[in-house]
């Protein structure tokens, strides 16, 4: 893309994965790596944008020029994203959010004293939901993670989730996806689909970064 596309945009992108707690030791996860969102945290910076990085657990350097935010849970991913909304012009949520968290966290580490036993979960706020609802509403860009009918599913998260485009990941499909350096994606909005063939995350979020540019120009 053209140096500057993104000049004097304020942009803020989810990443990674969250950490519930189930007691001091221990925590329910997924195997969100964080690179998709680093690789377009850096991608947005080298466009001009002004990048808020707020990132799950992820072992990688921030990219230059970010503000990471760090956080664990999805309750904190959601406090530094509501923290941000006033300057963020663009919202991009490509971390893994555990949908359910356990329904309480035991103080002390859980003794291995019965056979079997249950964790209650309670559902999560979601994030990129919140953010696309609230009244100074930046441009709202989600992912949908599916392992079947994958377009589908991410325009009905396009529709309930009320975003303005949903970049569809199908990772069922070895290679992409979690934890690897490559993906593959559909970005999908109310009137159109873009297939972005398998290639580094790094070189498909600079494609994003163009795509979402484009789309972003007329509303300002
Ligand atoms: O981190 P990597 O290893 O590089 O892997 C990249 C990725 C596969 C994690 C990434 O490309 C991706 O698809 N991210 C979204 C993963 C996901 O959890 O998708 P989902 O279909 O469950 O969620 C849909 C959208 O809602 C996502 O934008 C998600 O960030 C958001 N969400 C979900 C739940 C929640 N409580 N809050 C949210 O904001």
């Amino acid at each position: 893309f053209e140096q500057g596309t993104l000049s004097g945009q304020q942009v803020c992108i989810t990443a990674g994965p969250t950490r519930e707690a189930i007691d001091p030791v221990r925590y329910i996860s997924n195997h969100s790596s964080g690179k998709m969102g680093y690789a377009l945290a850096e991608a947005a910076a080298e466009a001009g944008a002004k990048v808020t990085l707020i990132s799950g657990p992820a072992s990688l350097a921030p990219p230059p020029r970010v503000e990471l935010v760090r956080v664990d849970s999805a309750q904190e991913m959601l406090d530094a994203a509501e923290k941000q909304l006033g300057n963020c012009d663009l919202f991009i949520a490509a971390a893994a959010v555990a949908d359910y968290r356990p329904a309480s966290v035991a103080e002390q580490k859980i003794k291995k004293n019965n056979e079997q036993m249950t964790i209650e979960l309670v559902k999560n706020p979601d994030i990129v939901a919140t953010v696309a609802s609230h009244p100074q509403r930046p441009f709202t860009v989600g992912f949908a993670a599916e392992t079947e009918k994958v377009i589908e599913h991410a325009r009905g998260k396009l529709e309930r989730k009320k975003l303005d485009l949903v970049i569809a990941n199908d990772v069922a499909q070895p290679g992409i996806g979690f934890n690897s350096d490559e993906n593959a994606v559909t970005v999908v909005s109310a009137d159109d689909q873009q297939r972005i063939d398998q290639t580094s995350k790094h070189k498909l979020a600079r494609t994003l970064v163009e795509l979402i540019a484009q789309r972003l120009k007329p509303n300002n």
